[in-house]
């Protein structure tokens, strides 16, 4: 136990975060849900998924095959076009060839996190994806729902995506920055971490280039319940709730 001063208060306080460790020894890892330092309606939620987990995933995604993301051109509006395949960089690997339950956990994270923090409920969710960046990979500025229509000048919703995800499960890269340019908002991805966003236009995002290493993201997507709709059906990705 930290010694404490006659007030209670941690004596020497503040403890310098190269000390933590040592004055709460036997306490869990801290968690932090920011949201107030940063663009109202994005959340991120620090080691949410645990160091352990993260390092298990990691080697297997390591050891997996991937599949690399071709540049995509915008279809007809009735099949599901990816809205964001363009510009990006990276390769996919899917969940089934792995042993740990990517689908669980990022279910849960949907029901007890997002669900609650934007008082929605979750109709479905995209089954989740890791993509994998190496060196120079990156995922330039793009919306995860909407297009921009040049002629009318508006955003245009194409897929039926309300709010984003992006999990991260490794540190050990250099580069690779979430950036929200509409915001002037960045933030280094860091192992454990999920970040959650409306998936609209406002919410253009850019990940940038990978310097060194290799960089996994666990991405999904959700709609809610009541949220506006392009398609008459959920898209053959949907897992619903
Ligand atoms: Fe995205």
């Amino acid at each position: 136990m930290p010694e404490f001063d006659d007030y209670g208060f941690i004596r020497d306080r503040p403890v310098p975060p190269q000390r933590w460790a040592e004055a709460l020894k036997g306490a869990p890892p801290g968690r932090r849900i920011i949201q107030n330092t940063i663009p109202p309606g994005v959340l991120v939620v620090q080691n949410y998924f645990a160091p352990a987990w993260c390092d298990a995933l990691t080697r297997e995604c390591d050891a997996a095959r991937s599949i690399r993301h071709t540049v995509g051109e915008l279809g007809d509006d009735d099949g599901f076009a990816e809205a964001e395949t363009e510009h990006r960089t990276s390769e996919a690997i899917t969940v089934q060839q792995l042993s740990i339950d990517i689908v669980a956990a990022v279910r849960s994270f949907w029901t007890s996190v997002v669900g609650p923090h934007y008082g929605a409920n979750i109709e479905w969710f995209e089954e989740p994806e890791i993509l994998k960046y190496g060196i120079g990979g990156e995922y330039k500025v793009h919306a995860d729902s909407e297009v921009w229509d040049q002629p009318a000048k508006k955003w245009k919703r194409v897929l039926d995506r309300d709010v984003s995800i992006l999990a991260y499960i490794n540190s050990d890269f250099e580069g690779g920055e979430l950036v929200f340019p509409n915001f002037g908002f960045g933030l280094k991805p860091a192992r454990g971490m999920v970040v959650a966003f409306p998936s609209d236009g406002r919410y253009l995002h850019w990940a940038k280039p990978v310097t060194a290493g290799t960089r996994y993201a666990i991405v999904s997507w959700a709609a809610v319940e009541g949220g506006r709709r392009a398609h008459q059906a959920p898209p053959f990705n949907a897992i619903r709730m």
